[in-house]
């Protein structure tokens, strides 16, 4: 877990019916991603009881706008303390901090055995280490997905695996239709469909 430093410019953002506050220690929020949260909302009406859990949530706008959108309880978790220490902001912002809990630290150790979840939503770096330096504005931490791009992704389907309720649900993040077919032929997991924003895509998947 990274510890957390001071930034000089802060900036606040609409993102749907929510306003983000970001800085220069987080991925800037990106507009089109907003269809993940929505995405979210949408399912939660046939979803089993129970909370949503989002990985990789950064300043936490995801999240946030799906717990806003849908009424459930979101537990949302970042390995960078700074990005949690704005989430947690961008929860009271968005009058949602009571039905909320930050967790900083890294997804394999933040979440415990037995918690059980209704949708994991995941937000995962996925940009490949060989391209992240087309990227320097962007926190290492927040865009690096290693060889393949895939490599924190893959870990957010073995979390999620062990922690989404029966007839629960995973929402990931993704670069391009590649990367969701190759994250989509992952053991235990079958695809429920795919969703195109501006910049990327957003895939769901079901344990098999
Ligand atoms: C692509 S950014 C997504 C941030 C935000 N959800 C968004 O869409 O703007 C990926 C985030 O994953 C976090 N991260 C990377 N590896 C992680 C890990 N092993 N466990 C938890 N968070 C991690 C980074 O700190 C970063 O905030």
């Amino acid at each position: 877990m990274s510890t957390p430093h001071q930034s000089d410019e802060t900036s606040v953002m609409e993102f749907g019916v929510i306003h983000v506050e970001h800085d220069d220690r987080v991925l800037r929020p990106r507009p089109w991603t907003r269809l993940q949260s929505e995405w979210a909302a949408e399912l939660a009406h046939d979803l089993p009881a129970g909370p949503f859990l989002e990985l990789c949530t950064g300043a936490g706008q995801i999240g946030l706008l799906a717990a806003v959108l849908s009424g459930r309880r979101l537990v949302a978790v970042d390995a960078d303390s700074s990005a949690c220490e704005l989430a947690a902001r961008n929860a009271v912002r968005a009058g949602v901090a009571e039905r909320v809990e930050v967790r900083a630290g890294d997804m394999r150790t933040a979440v415990a055995a037995g918690e059980a979840y209704a949708l994991v939503i995941a937000d995962p770096p996925w940009v490949t280490t060989a391209e992240v330096g087309r990227f320097p504005e962007d926190p290492l931490l927040a865009i690096d997905g290693g060889a393949d791009g895939l490599a924190v992704a893959r870990l957010c389907l073995e979390v999620a695996g062990g922690h989404l309720r029966p007839g629960g649900l995973l929402l990931v993040q993704l670069g391009d239709d590649a990367q969701a077919d190759d994250l989509a032929a992952s053991a235990g997991w079958v695809e429920r469909g795919r969703r195109h924003g501006e910049r990327g895509l957003v895939l769901l998947l079901a344990p098999a």
